[in-house]
């Protein structure tokens, strides 16, 4: 494609796209030709070594030859149907879910399918209610859930509901265990878990506006909640936090459920990142690295007690695309990768170690670096003011920006950095790179970040 061509789609861009979607976060939107591994390139052919994959979904790389080739059978064999019939692949994907589910969590369930992160957790708040008749929820503070209006109203961020409401069912937010910005202005080495004792302490009194301890009832249905929070920035909570919510959860009737569409499918070495912390959700949410990122496919994992025939009936919740076949096809080898490798999680985590530490070296001399940090290949890099803690948004923009410039150089080669922004200030930069990202690809990574952090003359 030449250049001439380029600047005539961004013209017919500008023209005919809705500047309602994510593109226009940044003033000067990127175009893309071709993808393989962790790479995206330019019409120029310069590789972009690519941080962000798909939001996550891309998550064993671009165009991995052995999801290709699944898709290419399958639109050989059965490309399309209708999603009240059935297909092999939803049965065997549902069954190895649950059996997954049961592994991880000891409990049995069922699978229902959808098509994006969004309205599986749609379908997750119509579960809920159908079992408990309640629309109210907890969700945490910095959580995202997606933009569908049922997912807006759990997710914490007022810009998401802004000019959109009312939200009636608005969830009533909790400060999430974020330590190195911590809402509650404790230390972590020496809190006590304080976060989540004050979340107890709501159930102590009828006047404190969540439970009746006379009933034994509690206002609100359900708690939302990621494992590590995605769009909030990547941040690891502290290992024996989640237990204990369960544990308060549980004790008060209220559903637990952990939104692994971000987090899910290994990204942090293990299948769902809530097995990191040994709590036992009532439902899961997935989505994303499910197919690799090559065709929507999304779900929910709930207990037999919510989820039987007898409580969620045929027709409860329906869409067309759901349980598609290319999805379902992609969802199964995705699975059968993991299996047939059973140092995978390991492997991630190994990765993710080796990361973490080289952006620690590498990120030393600079004080605008608040916090490093990570689990498997969830990793953050927090930008911060001189003082290391006042959040920096202009720069970490700067640092995304100067990413796409690729002005970057190495082995005498020109690279650009896909980056993504999070983090309740807009000021983490969340790496997100493919599971099967190269040792070598991570030591480009590091060169590329010394030299980003040059060009935008941190300090
Ligand atoms: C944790 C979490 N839940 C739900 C969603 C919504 O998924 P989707 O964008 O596919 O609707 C996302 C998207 O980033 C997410 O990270």
């Amino acid at each position: 494609m030449k250049e001439a061509q380029e600047d005539d789609l961004f013209a017919l861009e500008a023209r005919y796209c809705s500047y309602g979607d994510t593109v226009h976060y940044t003033k000067n939107p990127k175009l893309f030709t071709a993808c393989e591994g962790s790479y995206v390139f330019d019409a120029s052919i310069t590789p972009f070594l690519d941080l962000n994959m798909q939001n996550a979904a891309a998550s064993l790389g671009y165009k991995h030859p052995r999801l290709i080739a699944t898709l290419k059978n399958q639109l050989d064999v059965l490309p399309q149907l209708a999603s009240q019939f059935l297909h092999k692949e939803k049965i065997l994907l549902a069954k190895g879910l649950c059996e997954q589910a049961e592994r991880a969590f000891g409990r049995f369930g069922r699978v229902h399918f959808n098509v994006g992160g969004a309205q599986a957790i749609e379908d997750a708040l119509k579960l809920i209610r159908r079992n408990t008749e309640n629309p109210l929820m907890f969700a945490f503070m910095g959580g995202y859930h997606g933009r569908t209006l049922g997912a807006t109203a759990i997710t914490s961020s007022y810009r998401y509901r802004e000019g959109l409401g009312p939200f009636p069912y608005r969830a009533l937010f909790i400060p999430y265990p974020y330590c190195f910005r911590c809402y509650y202005e404790k230390k972590a080495e020496d809190c006590g878990l304080y976060c989540v004792r004050m979340f107890e302490k709501l159930f102590e009194s009828e006047y404190y506006g969540a439970y009746n301890p006379k009933t034994g009832r509690s206002e609100f249905a359900a708690f939302f909640g990621e494992p590590l929070q995605g769009t909030g920035g990547y941040i690891v909570p502290p290992k024996d936090y989640f237990p204990e919510l369960a544990r308060i959860l549980k004790t008060h009737g209220v559903l637990f459920v952990d939104d692994e569409v971000q987090m899910g499918f290994m990204r942090t070495g293990r299948l769902f990142a809530m097995e990191h912390f040994g709590a036992s959700p009532d439902i899961v949410t997935f989505s994303k690295a499910l197919t690799g990122g090559l065709n929507p496919l999304s779900g929910l994992w709930a207990d037999e007690a919510l989820i039987g025939p007898e409580r969620f009936g045929p027709g409860s919740t329906h869409s067309t695309f759901s349980s598609n076949t290319l999805g379902t096809v992609l969802g199964l080898e995705v699975l059968k990768i993991f299996e047939e490798n059973p140092a995978f999680g390991d492997q991630v985590l190994k990765k993710g170690r080796k990361f973490l530490d080289g952006l620690k070296t590498i990120t030393r001399p600079y004080k605008m670096v608040g916090n490093v940090d990570g689990l498997g290949l969830a990793l953050r890099l927090e930008i911060c003011q001189e003082d290391g803690f006042t959040p920096n948004y202009p720069m970490t923009q700067r640092l995304f920006d100067e990413g796409l410039e690729a002005k970057l150089e190495a082995n005498g080669k020109r690279y650009g950095l896909v980056l993504a922004v999070g983090g309740y200030f807009k000021n983490v930069i969340t790496l997100i790179p493919s599971l099967l990202i190269e040792d070598s690809e991570i030591d480009l990574a590091l060169t590329l970040f010394e030299q980003l952090f040059k060009a935008c003359e941190m300090r």
